[in-house]
């Protein structure tokens, strides 16, 4: 009997001769043949964390089929987003005898993602790197797009390069041993693709936000391809981000303050991000450019997906001050995404600092208590 013929990919990333197929899809880990297009016979190294391994590195071989296969595992975690974790990566490809046209395949959230992604970008001066991403952040944002780093002491993702996968492939199915904080962290960058640029799909998620948080497989595929398609688009337009992709940091100027003075990894990026959110469309009222009924559509949907909605009590001033570090400041002005309407949004240097501090005043009135620490 002939194998079944391997699923074709739900969408492309256009971007001429590195453009990219992502596959989404149930049990797609064991489809053997499907990257036969994309990687043809090359040596793979998988690299992999002691969480995500155990799970999910023997379906992986099966997908890989008759290729060499070696595996790197590292410790799981931010705190290895690190450049001694990147020469551990680099010391495998060399001690494994890897050529130019190896493959490296990262297994796991967007930790493993960006930090193989930067070794591959390196090794050699660049080899092909596909993305398996096993997070809902990685599924539809991390893995997608091309920006690799990692970490230096001083900053996150201070040294990385843009290096677009050969291929991701996204299976739904590893989706179902997340932890349910990890996957409500995932909601917020599928709400933030709806709030900037697709008044469907949010409509879309505020009648399935319930479905999404009971994995329902068939719900989930929706919402990482919709976001992927999104993410396609923008990254298709404007891969190095001179214009349209700042709008994809939606949310984020509030949540790296909130991240940064809540000290990392007390409170997910993605938790940040639907506080942040919530900020953005607060700053947008009081600029007159949104109304009360759609600053509480946003607040309802961040909540729904069990996000907070405010952030932790923090002094104002230290979180006006963590904002003006953030990457998105040119010329001593900070550029926020703000919003005209919900799936509308744009980037702004034109809000006044007293306005940024009325809404961190009203918001810093009833803070959210810092989410629980533990994370499994
Ligand atoms: P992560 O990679 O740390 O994963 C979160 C946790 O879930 C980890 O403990 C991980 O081991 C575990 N895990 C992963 N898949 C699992 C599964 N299927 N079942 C059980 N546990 C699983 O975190 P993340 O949220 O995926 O990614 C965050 C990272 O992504 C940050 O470093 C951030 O800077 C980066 N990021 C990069 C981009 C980009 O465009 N490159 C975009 C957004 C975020
Ligand atoms: N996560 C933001 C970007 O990829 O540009």
């Amino acid at each position: 009997m002939s194998a079944a013929p391997a699923p074709a990919p739900a969408l492309e990333v256009a971007l001429g001769a590195r453009s990219y197929p992502i596959y989404i899809g149930d049990g797609l880990l064991g489809a053997t043949g499907l990257l036969d297009a994309t990687l043809g016979a090359a040596d793979v190294l998988v690299v992999s964390n002691d969480r995500v391994a155990p799970l999910y590195l023997e379906p992986v071989r099966t997908l890989l089929g008759a290729r060499r296969v070696e595996a790197l595992v590292l410790p799981d975690g931010e705190a290895h987003k690190t450049l001694e974790r990147f020469a551990q990566v680099i010391d495998a490809l060399v001690a494994g005898g890897f050529h130019r046209d190896a493959c490296v395949v990262a297994l796991g959230g967007g930790v493993i993602g960006d930090l193989a992604g930067f070794a591959a970008a390196c090794y050699q001066r660049g080899i092909a790197c596909v993305q398996i991403p096993t997070t809902l952040l990685a599924q539809v944002d991390s893995s997608v797009g091309g920006k690799t780093a990692v970490n230096h002491p001083r900053g996150k993702n201070l040294v990385g390069a843009f290096h677009q996968p050969a291929a991701v492939v996204a299976d739904i199915a590893t989706l179902d041993t997340l932890p349910e904080r990890e996957l409500a962290a995932g909601l917020a960058e599928v709400i933030k693709y709806g709030l900037i640029m697709d008044a469907a799909f949010l409509s879309w998620l505020e009648a399935n936000i319930g479905a999404l948080r009971a994995r329902d497989h068939a719900a989930l595929a929706h919402a990482v391809r919709r976001s992927c398609e999104l993410k396609a688009e923008i990254v298709a337009a404007d891969e190095r981000e001179h214009g349209r992709r700042a709008l994809l940091n939606l949310g984020h100027t509030f949540g790296h303050a909130i991240e940064a003075l809540a000290g990392y990894g007390h409170w997910l990026h993605g938790e940040a991000v639907g506080a942040g959110m919530v900020l953005a469309a607060q700053t947008s009222k009081r600029m007159g450019w949104l109304d009360t009924a759609a600053v509480e559509r946003v607040r309802a949907l961040v909540a729904a997906a069990g996000l907070p909605v405010a952030p932790p009590a923090l002094a104002r001033d230290a979180m006006l001050d963590a904002m003006a570090l953030d990457k998105k400041v040119v010329a001593g002005r900070l550029r926020l995404v703000l919003l005209r309407a919900p799936g509308n949004a744009f980037v702004t240097a034109e809000v006044p600092a007293a306005v940024l501090a009325a809404t961190l005043d009203d918001a810093l009135a009833y803070p959210v208590a810092a989410p629980p620490l533990a994370r499994r």
